[in-house]
């Protein structure tokens, strides 16, 4: 007996460690993505193509891009937040990108320096240009129960973002509870709306377990149709402009629990362990 399939979307090397301090060598980096790539993963996030003075640990992603194993299977993908951006993925050979808005103005403007609807503007050349080459693109909506800086955030806004990166082209939108303050009904809610205007097998969670929720959110997620689930090993992550954004869920505990729920991931729980001790060991 099997409830079906979810597939985790790895994010550790691109969410996990944007947020480190330390300055993580690149061989580091590299190897992590090694190890992932043995665990069977569909989708690997590595690299992040914004600027280095706003995050200098993602500064030398097309190093990684050069750098990894590819593995037959897996798609390196990576971020881009403008054109300048999309240009160097491409030319790093990132097999899928992601843009990323926010469904708040407060964390639009503190983490892009642009409104919602600038940040829309840049992404229409992405989406165009991605199209031209056949290039999937995947669409982020962050704050989508809450933002640093304005508070709670209305599903409502969260659908007409999720919609608009949708209408776009973005072939999944991964919904982000950047810090963490969901819950279950919140959740809920949250997702019934998107539901509404993006089929839910088009969705993603991407829930920060910053409150120690985000388990129990990935459950009321389930019940609702989301089979899609970013996580990072180790547990790794954050985001240098949402105070208080603490790590992803961590991969191997979520494997550990859709398996015991008897969900099928196909991915290797002992090589998501190695890479967890990996993931912490590079955390310094
Ligand atoms: P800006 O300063 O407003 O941009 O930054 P600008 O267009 O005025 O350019 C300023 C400088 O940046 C110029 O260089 C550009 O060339 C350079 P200078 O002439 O000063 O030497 N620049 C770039 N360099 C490299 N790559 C680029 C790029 N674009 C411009 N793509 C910008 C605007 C968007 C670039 C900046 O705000 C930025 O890079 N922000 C990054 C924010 C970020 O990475 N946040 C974390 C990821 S989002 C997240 O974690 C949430 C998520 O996980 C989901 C969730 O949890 O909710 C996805
Ligand atoms: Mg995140």
């Amino acid at each position: 007996m099997s409830l079906g399939p979810v597939e985790i979307f790895e994010v550790g090397p691109r969410d996990g460690l944007q947020n480190e301090t330390r300055e993580i060598p690149l061989a580091e980096k590299i190897a992590l993505v090694d190890k992932l790539s043995q665990a069977g993963f569909a989708r690997i996030e590595c690299a992040s193509f914004v600027s280095p003075k706003w995050v200098p640990q993602m500064a030398g992603s097309d190093q990684v891009l050069a750098g990894i194993t590819r593995r037959d299977g897996v798609r390196y993908a990576a971020l881009t937040p403008n054109l300048q951006g999309y240009q160097a993925a491409v030319a790093a050979g990132a097999d899928e990108i992601a843009v990323f808005a926010s469904a708040s103005e407060g964390f639009s403007q503190k983490n892009i320096n642009a409104s919602i609807e600038e940040a829309f503007a840049r992404f229409a050349p992405i989406l165009e240009e991605a199209r031209h080459i056949d290039l999937p693109v995947r669409g982020y909506v962050s704050c989508v129960v809450e933002c640093p800086y304005d508070g709670p955030v209305a599903p409502a806004q969260v659908a007409a973002v999720a919609d608009k990166l949708f209408a776009m082209g973005c072939y999944e939108i991964s919904l982000g509870d950047t810090i963490g303050a969901g819950r279950p009904d919140s959740i809920a809610r949250m997702l019934l709306a998107v539901r509404n205007v993006v089929p839910v097998g088009r969705l993603a969670g991407h829930y920060h377990d910053t409150h120690g929720r985000a388990m129990a959110n990935v459950d009321a997620s389930l019940a609702l149709g989301v089979r899609v689930f970013d996580a990072a090993v180790g547990g790794l992550g954050g985001c240098p402009f949402a105070p208080g954004a603490a790590g992803n869920v961590a991969t191997e505990a979520l494997n550990a629990h859709l398996t015991h729920l008897t969900y099928k991931t196909g991915l290797d729980q002992a090589v998501l362990e190695e890479a967890a001790d990996m993931a912490r060991t590079m955390r310094g």
